[in-house]
């Protein structure tokens, strides 16, 4: 694996820190020993773009700007579609006249609805449940017509299974706003006291313990998906899917087992209803990254709970 100055020697940031805070990136900073060119900047306001692509002139994108709450999209549809697709759109136009044609996108497991697991990257795509999945499904169809016109892009779609944990220094990790969506979250939100009790959505699925099974993958192994990615699409020209996830799946009892042993920490939870839209299990066939772009999934889920924990214990109030 290259190292990230390797891959990337010039790194820029463009974010509206909608969903994040501009000391994140000086944590990135501490990390990396690397600095950052920032822009604070909304992917749909073409002019702002424009500047970086003009100050920057950047070979290739890292597309991760979006909304991502599964719930919230169903109710706020069009917001989604607007920020995420409208969003998209004006990005790859701004790519287009700057004659940066390289990209690696954002995606998710999400694209592959209702489909025999383990999922692999040539089943078909697109019976999704809810709006956010639809956005990354049309993004993804999107970029398909955009190589199909023009064939010197490249273009790397990363579909992303269940992404846990945190950097190992404690230094980055997951810090939702607001009463977290996602299972890992609200694990650590419960055991370190800001959060009640957990609720277990659905213990009578047709999986080994009743829960559902996902197939979670280490937050670090994930970034590092993105320099494999990033490395092969400076050489090449093309459109490729990718599945991000480590190929084993586990319940959510599994994971919160996991986080209690590997913890300590004992936590409240109760096993309730369903929540609409979930898939029982589902997890990845990964072959094609680690073929392809020389990538698998190192980390396990006993590494995956320490690291949330850590990160957790080292920022109760998250990232200010
Ligand atoms: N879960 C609970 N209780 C909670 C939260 C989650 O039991 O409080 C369960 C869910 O029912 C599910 C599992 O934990 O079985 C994982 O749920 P998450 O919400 O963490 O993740 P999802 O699998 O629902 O969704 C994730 C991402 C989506 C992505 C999807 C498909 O959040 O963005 O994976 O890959 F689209």
């Amino acid at each position: 694996m290259q190292a990230i100055s390797e891959v990337i020697p010039v790194l820029s940031s463009v974010d509206n820190y909608y969903n994040s805070v501009p000391a994140v990136l000086d944590r990135v900073e501490t990390i990396t020993g690397k600095s950052l060119k920032r822009y604070e900047c909304d992917i749909r306001n073409r002019e702002g773009l424009e500047k970086v692509f003009a100050e920057t002139s950047p070979q290739a994108v890292i597309h991760f700007a979006g909304l991502k709450a599964v719930g919230e999209s169903s109710k706020l549809p069009l917001m989604y579609y607007e920020n995420n697709i409208s969003g998209s759109v004006v990005l790859f136009e701004v790519m287009e006249k700057f004659n940066c044609k390289k990209i690696v996108f954002s995606s998710s497991a999400t694209v592959y609805g209702n489909n025999p697991i383990p999922y692999k990257e040539t089943m078909p795509t697109g019976d999704v449940s809810n709006p956010y999945g639809r956005t990354k499904h049309f993004i993804e169809q999107i970029l398909g017509d955009v190589y199909k016109a023009d064939n010197t892009w490249s273009i790397s779609l990363l579909r992303y299974f269940n992404p846990i944990g945190a950097h190992e220094s404690g230094l980055i990790g997951e810090d939702p706003n607001g009463i977290p969506n996602n299972l890992m979250p609200f694990i650590s939100r419960v055991a370190i006291g800001k959060l009640p009790q957990l609720t277990v959505f659905g213990g009578d699925y047709d999986t080994k313990d009743g829960t559902c099974i996902r197939d979670y993958i280490h937050v670090v192994d994930l970034a590092k998906a993105h320099l494999c990615a990033v490395a092969k699409i400076l050489d090449t020209t093309g459109i490729n899917a990718y599945n991000i996830g480590n190929g084993v799946g586990y319940s959510v009892l599994d994971i919160i087992n996991a986080f209690e042993k590997t913890t300590g920490q004992k936590l409240n939870y109760i096993i309730g209803d369903r929540r609409a839209g979930d898939l029982p299990a589902f997890y990845a066939d990964a072959t094609k990254a680690n073929t392809e772009l020389g990538w698998k999934a190192q980390y396990d889920i006993d590494k995956m709970c320490i690291d949330t924990w850590n990160f957790q214990t080292k920022n109760p109030d998250g990232i200010k």
